[in-house]
């Protein structure tokens, strides 16, 4: 008797147990996602700048990203660092520099370096929450052992090249050997070359004169042809694009004729090209009928580089530096769960934030991470709430040569290189990199306007949300704003790892690996 009336119970407890664990993760994220997790395609582009998406004003036509911009949430107070491998380090691992030991410099390519391995990734977490995960384009987080291959960091494939830049056609590099700490010197005359690319951890060597843009794009497509909709995509898509060198096929400039600028006309097609793959991928989602159930992300990796034809007008500095025009990032997300679309926002948001925002929003944990500073953006972007992040800590490098004199030394060495954003405030201190404003080179439009800065200056105050161009150093009127910002920075350094920025290693030499870029320390 007994055991018959249990039967029925069990059944009923399985099939609850059942619909649990199916809606478990929707349950987690406080997000019932009708049709299982959605896909994710986050496309990073390479030293794109601010003023280079047609939606910001750019000479330079990106129908693409302008219309998914449009039908989605621009991100207008997106922070990235100021060059690659940091943020590309910040983005896999929701972690600041500080904490691990990259705040310094990039990863060169020979050097003994890499995104420490005691912290699971963002594609280890989605692929832990039910992703098929897959990284195509430029990795730049270390190789020179094979546990640091992105296959070994949670992604289920790979296709690109490891170092941070190479040839867009012939895929060949040439590196130099650097110092150890002290500085970014070059030790030797020896230079060492080699090709870089790579299926899974397979040199290739069949793509030989083909645009990578184009190479990667079509990888792309390929993949969203053939993947098996039982599990959600994760897709990183890591353009080349459009870093230098300054290489493009000629198709993509007739469009600007109009530009006199020789590296500004080549940058302008190599943007071109890559709008339209953008273009190709999204096409590729929706004829795979996934399009209607993806988050779609874009992001550049740091603000352009104006000696190779970008541009971040109007905002101060460029790449390499801790001015706006180095960190302000274009971003956007595309989604048709977004509530608000077809807005923009001023919320403050972070390159660290992606993990447990795409993570969260999947309803995956970040359970077995090293602690994270970045914070859970979901609803800010889909619902327009507040952004949960009040502070951004941009970096602490003490490695960077020191400038002028150490005017707060009871708080922080102002001589170092440092910059901390809190509420509407930011805070800059040591050498910030060239603080000039540069227009487009293409126009003639624009007044120049000149830094009357001294050359030992260096704690600069800015109201950054009403001076984004950062024209007015409040540090003198606001010297209690200035020690408040200090004390953070304090603050954030002393819960610092210290910097890792090995020599060069020789044995990292292509000629002792078949001609590639690839492992060398086993
Ligand atoms: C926003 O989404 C709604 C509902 O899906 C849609 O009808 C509307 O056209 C979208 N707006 C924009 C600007 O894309
Ligand atoms: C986009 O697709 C078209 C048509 O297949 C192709 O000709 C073009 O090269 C692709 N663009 C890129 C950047 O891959
Ligand atoms: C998306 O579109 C496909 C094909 O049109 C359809 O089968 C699927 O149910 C749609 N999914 C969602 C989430 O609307
Ligand atoms: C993650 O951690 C939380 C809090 O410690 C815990 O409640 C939860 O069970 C963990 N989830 C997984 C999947 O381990
Ligand atoms: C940051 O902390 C390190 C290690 O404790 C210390 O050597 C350095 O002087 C501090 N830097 C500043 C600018 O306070
Ligand atoms: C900053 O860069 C501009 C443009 O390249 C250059 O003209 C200027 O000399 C640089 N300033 C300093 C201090 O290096």
């Amino acid at each position: 008797m007994l055991l018959e009336q249990a039967r029925p119970d069990k059944a009923v407890c399985r099939m609850l147990a059942f619909v649990l664990i199916s809606l478990w993760p929707a349950l987690v994220s406080g997000q019932l996602w009708p049709f299982g997790p959605p896909n994710i395609v986050f496309v990073l582009a390479d030293d794109y700048g601010f003023n280079d998406v047609g939606y910001h004003g750019s000479e330079i036509l990106t129908p693409n990203l302008d219309k998914l911009a449009g039908e989605g949430v621009k991100l207008e107070n997106y922070y990235v660092q100021p060059i690659c491998t940091p943020t590309r380090s910040q983005l896999m691992s929701g972690r600041y520099q500080i904490h691990t030991g990259l705040q310094h410099d990039i990863i060169w390519a020979t050097q003994p370096n890499g995104l420490p391995l005691d912290s699971p990734t963002l594609a280890d977490k989605l692929r832990e929450t039910g992703y098929s995960t897959h990284a195509i384009g430029k990795w730049h987080l270390g190789f020179y052992k094979e546990d640091y291959l992105p296959t070994r960091r949670g992604f289920d494939s790979y296709y690109g090249y490891l170092t941070g830049s190479e040839d867009y056609n012939t895929h060949y590099r040439c590196d130099d050997m650097h110092d150890a700490p002290g500085g970014d010197g070059v030790d030797t005359d020896e230079r060492m070359c080699g090709y870089d690319l790579r299926d899974n951890e397979v040199p290739v060597k069949d793509q030989l004169e083909k645009y990578s843009t184009q190479v990667f794009t079509e990888k792309a497509v390929n993949l969203i042809k053939n993947h098996e909709q039982k599990k959600p995509l994760f897709l990183y898509m890591a353009y080349q694009a459009v870093h230098s060198p300054l290489e493009v096929p000629e198709d993509y400039t007739w469009n600007y004729y109009n530009i006199q600028d020789k590296n500004r006309k080549t940058y302008a097609g190599m943007v071109s090209c890559m709008d339209e793959g953008v273009g190709n991928i999204t096409d590729a989602l929706k004829k795979a009928g996934m399009w209607n159930n993806t988050v779609f992300v874009f992001s550049t990796d740091n603000g352009g580089e104006i000696l190779a034809g970008g541009n971040n007008w109007p905002l101060r500095g460029w790449k390499h530096s801790l001015w706006e025009g180095g960190m302000r990032g274009v971003g956007f997300v595309h989604s048709r769960f977004i509530q608000n679309n077809g807005t923009q926002t001023k919320e403050l948001m972070h390159v660290s934030d992606w993990l447990p925002t795409l993570v969260g929003m999947a309803g995956g944990d970040t359970n077995g991470t090293k602690p994270l500073d970045g914070y859970n953006q979901w609803e800010m972007i889909s619902k327009g709430k507040p952004s949960p992040r009040k502070e951004i800590l941009h970096n602490i490098d003490i490695m960077f040569p020191p400038k002028g004199d150490n005017l707060y030394p009871d708080i922080f060495d102002t001589r170092t290189r440092a910059a901390i954003r809190v509420g509407e405030y930011k805070l800059i201190t040591g050498d910030p990199g060239n603080s000039s404003w540069i227009p487009p080179p293409s126009t003639s439009l624009y007044f120049p306007k000149t830094s009357h800065d001294a050359p030992e200056k260096n704690v600069w105050l800015f109201h950054v949300t009403s001076d984004p161009d950062e024209e007015i150093d409040l540090s003198s009127k606001h010297p209690d704003i200035v020690k408040e910002l200090l004390q953070r920075l304090a603050y954030y350094n002393s819960t610092a790892v210290p910097p890792v920025y090995p020599k060069s290693d020789p044995n990292c030499d292509p000629k002792l690996h078949n001609g590639f870029w690839g492992p060398w320390v086993s």
